[in-house]
C-alpha cells in the first residue's frame, strides 16, 4: 500500500491534484484512515503490532505529501522566475527630455557674458505704465518719437512695455550708483506680423551708471559683448541716431561673418547712448553719467541659426525645438 501511495503522490502534477490525493489517502474516508479504523476489530494482542505498522505507514504517507508539496512549490517559483525574467541588457525606453527654446538659449548665453563682465541680471514687469515706458524716459506727451513704438494699450490706460528701457527707470529709482545691470525680457509692439516682425519679441538692455562713465566705456562694453559672442577681433560700429532717453544716441552694429552665407557684413543690432540728463532728473540722480544700450534677440538668433521666419520661433512646433536643442 505504501508503494502505491508514494507512486501516486510523487507523480501528482500540481498542488490541486496533490490536495485531492491527500483527501483520498488521509481524509476522513481516505485509505490510510480506513486502515486505522480496522484496528478496532483486531484482537488486543494483534492490535499493538498492527497499530505501529499503520502509524508508520501514515507517517510515511504524510511525509511524502509534505515533500511533494515543497517540490511543487519550488517548481512553481522557478517557473514564475523563468516567466517573469527581465533582460537587463535590453535597451530601455528613454524618456523624452525637454530642451530650452532657441531664444532662451541665446538669452542665457548673453546674460552669462554680462555676468562675467560683472553685471547684475534683473527683470521687470511686462505690463507697464506711460510714466516708466515713456515719460520718465524723456518722451514728452504728444512727442512723435512715441509713434516709433506702436503701443498696445490696456483699457485702463496702462500698456505692454514696448522696450526694456522702462527698467532703467525702475532700477535707478530703487538703487544708488555705481552699478552695472542687464535686463532681458519680453516686449510688445502693435505691428503687422510678417516673416521678420512679431507683435512680441525679446530685448536685452544694459545700463551702467557711475561717476565718470563715458562713451568709450559704452563702446568697450559693446565690443566685449561682440567678442564674447563672435570671437576675438570682432569689430563694432556706432552711427548717430535719436532716442529721447540718450544723448548722444547711436545705433550699433557688429562686423561679423554671416554663419550661413560666409559673407562678412555689418549686423545692425540695436540702440545705445549716454543716459539723458532728463532721465537722471526723473529718478533724482545728480553728478553721475551713464550709458545704456538695448537690442532685439530674435534678429540675432535668426541670422545666427538660419531661421528665416520669425513666426517659427513662436509656433511651438516641436520640430523647431528639436532642431535647435542645445545649439547656442
Ligand atoms: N529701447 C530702445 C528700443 O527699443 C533701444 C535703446 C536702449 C536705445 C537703450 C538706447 C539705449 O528701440
Amino acid at each position: 500500500m505504501l508503494e502505491e501511495a508514494l507512486a501516486e503522490i510523487r507523480s501528482a502534477p500540481d498542488a490541486r491534484a496533490l490536495q485531492l490525493l491527500r483527501v483520498a489517502w488521509l481524509g476522513r474516508k481516505g485509505r490510510v484512515t480506513e486502515r486505522l479504523k480496522t484496528l478496532g476489530g483486531l484482537a488486543p494482542e494483534e492490535r499493538r503490532a498492527a497499530g505501529a505498522e499503520i502509524n508508520a505507514l501514515k507517517q510515511a504517507v504524510e511525509q511524502a505529501f509534505d515533500e511533494r508539496e515543497r517540490a511543487l512549490e519550488a517548481a512553481a517559483v522557478q517557473a514564475q522566475l523563468e516567466r517573469e525574467r527581465v533582460d537587463v541588457t535590453l535597451p530601455g525606453l528613454r524618456p523624452a527630455a525637454g530642451a530650452h527654446h532657441l531664444l532662451t538659449q541665446v538669452m542665457h548665453k548673453l546674460t552669462d557674458v554680462f555676468r562675467t563682465l560683472g553685471y547684475e541680471v534683473v527683470v521687470g514687469p511686462e505690463l507697464e505704465d506711460d510714466h516708466h515706458n515713456f515719460e520718465a524716459l524723456n518722451f514728452p506727451p504728444e512727442h512723435p518719437a512715441r509713434d516709433t513704438q506702436d503701443t498696445f494699450w490696456t483699457t485702463d490706460g496702462r500698456l505692454l512695455r514696448t522696450h526694456t528701457s522702462p527698467m532703467q527707470v525702475r532700477y535707478m529709482r530703487d538703487h544708488r550708483p555705481p552699478f552695472k545691470v542687464v535686463v532681458p525680457g519680453k516686449v510688445f509692439r502693435n505691428e503687422a506680423v510678417d516673416t521678420t516682425h512679431e507683435a512680441q519679441f525679446h530685448q536685452l538692455e544694459a545700463l551702467v551708471v557711475g561717476e565718470r562713465i563715458t562713451m568709450a566705456d559704452m563702446r568697450g562694453a559693446i565690443e566685449a559683448m561682440a567678442v564674447a559672442l563672435f570671437g576675438p577681433g570682432t569689430r563694432t560700429r556706432l552711427q548717430p541716431t535719436f532716442f529721447p532717453f540718450v544723448e548722444p544716441g547711436a545705433e550699433f552694429a557688429i562686423w561679423w561673418t554671416h554663419p550661413k552665407t560666409g559673407k562678412e557684413e555689418w549686423l545692425e543690432l540695436g540702440g545705445c547712448g549716454m543716459v539723458h540728463p532728463n532721465v537722471f532728473r526723473a529718478v533724482g540722480y545728480e553728478d553721475v553719467t551713464g550709458f545704456a544700450f538695448g537690442f532685439g534677440l530674435e534678429r540675432m538668433a535668426m541670422v545666427t541659426y538660419g531661421v528665416s521666419d520669425i513666426r517659427d520661433l513662436y509656433r511651438g512646433d516641436v520640430r523647431v525645438l528639436r532642431q535647435f536643442r542645445g545649439v547656442a
